[in-house]
């Protein structure tokens, strides 16, 4: 098991965050610390880092003992974010750097659970409570399967995939990774780009255990709440479904429209909200055919970036729970 986890887009990601001597960042998905040590290392900066992973936590105390007081690392969700930094400092917040989904340490170790590779306990959690993975597969309806792989993995036969998974439990519980990726390879054809057949419904189990999209929805309103005026939000994702709701979130809050609030009927006021973000990204970034080479993990990341306004976070304007 890999301890090391390599950093994505780093050198886009400092230039688009431009930390600044005294600046106040936060780091939401700390992991093992890449992205927070380019940060600190650029400019005199604090960081406050988050990581819902307690083994990511404990791991990042070394680097929190050596910076001279720069940086905090806490256990939380992004979700709580105004919280969790509020309970650190009331300092205004210049930057928000937000790099989704696993660490290589969390795919890497077996016992996890998050592997189609490795056999471990069918797990997934990102903190140890809460439903597995194999508490999803042996006890959601059918139904409820089949939106999971299809709506969470994109994954074209997530009928068969919940057919087959429905049919396996019956017999047995599923409790490996090894046995639901052999089941999934078995009704789902073999891609011709080579993919393996068990990577969307692990994708689609993994998001689903671990709320994730939800997580990225709080987390992104929370950046918005906390940034001051002029602060940046940079956020790295990793499939099409993150990279769409922060396309979607950023379109929304820079005066792309559809930024309609629930609570006001649109024949009563029409006026749009301001909008809270400058896009600084028209295209996301992408990582090069170098990094690529050199960390085939990188191959699907697009970084997003921007900057706040001076206008209200909806939370502020109401619109939202803070
Ligand atoms: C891709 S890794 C980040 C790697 C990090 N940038 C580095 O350079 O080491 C994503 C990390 O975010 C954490 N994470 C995922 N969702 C989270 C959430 N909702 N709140 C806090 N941390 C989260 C994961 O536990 C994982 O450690």
């Amino acid at each position: 098991m890999s301890a090391a986890h390599t950093p994505v887009l780093l050198a886009e990601m400092v230039r688009l965050l431009a930390p600044a001597d005294g600046d106040l960042l936060v780091d939401a998905t700390f992991g093992r610390g890449g992205h927070t040590a380019a940060l600190l290392r650029t400019a005199r900066c604090r960081v406050v880092a988050l990581d819902r992973d307690p083994a990511a936590v404990a791991a990042g105390q070394a680097m929190a003992a050596q910076s001279g007081g720069r940086l905090v690392v806490r256990q939380g969700r992004f979700g709580d974010m105004v919280r969790l930094v509020r309970a650190v400092t009331a300092d205004p917040v210049d930057g928000v750097a937000m790099d989704l989904g696993v660490a290589s340490p969390q795919l890497d170790d077996p016992a996890r659970g998050f592997s189609f590779r490795t056999d471990g306990p069918l797990d997934m959690r990102m903190e140890a409570e809460g439903p597995t993975a194999a508490d999803v597969v042996n006890t959601a309806s059918e139904g409820e399967l089949t939106r999971i792989f299809r709506e969470l993995g994109e994954e074209r036969y997530a009928g068969r995939v919940a057919r087959a998974v429905v049919a396996a439990r019956r017999i047995a519980p599923l409790a490996r990774t090894l046995e639901l990726a052999d089941l999934v390879r078995r009704v789902v054809p073999r891609a011709k780009d080579g993919i393996d057949a068990a990577t969307r419904s692990f994708q689609g189990l993994r998001l689903h255990v671990n709320d994730e999209l939800g997580e990225l929805d709080r987390g992104l309103a929370a950046a918005e709440h906390l940034l001051r005026p002029g602060g940046r939000l940079a956020v790295i994702s990793f499939h099409s479904l993150e990279d769409r709701a922060v396309k979607r979130f950023l379109g929304e809050r820079s005066g792309g429209g559809a930024g309609q609030s629930r609570h006001r009927p649109a024949a009563v006021d029409r006026t749009p909200p301001s909008p809270t973000f400058q896009v600084l990204t028209r295209k996301p970034v992408m990582p090069g055919p170098a990094e690529i080479a050199a960390n085939p993990r990188a191959r699907s990341a697009r970084l997003r970036a921007a900057l706040r306004t001076g206008a209200p976070s909806r939370a502020e304007a109401g619109e939202i729970a803070a």
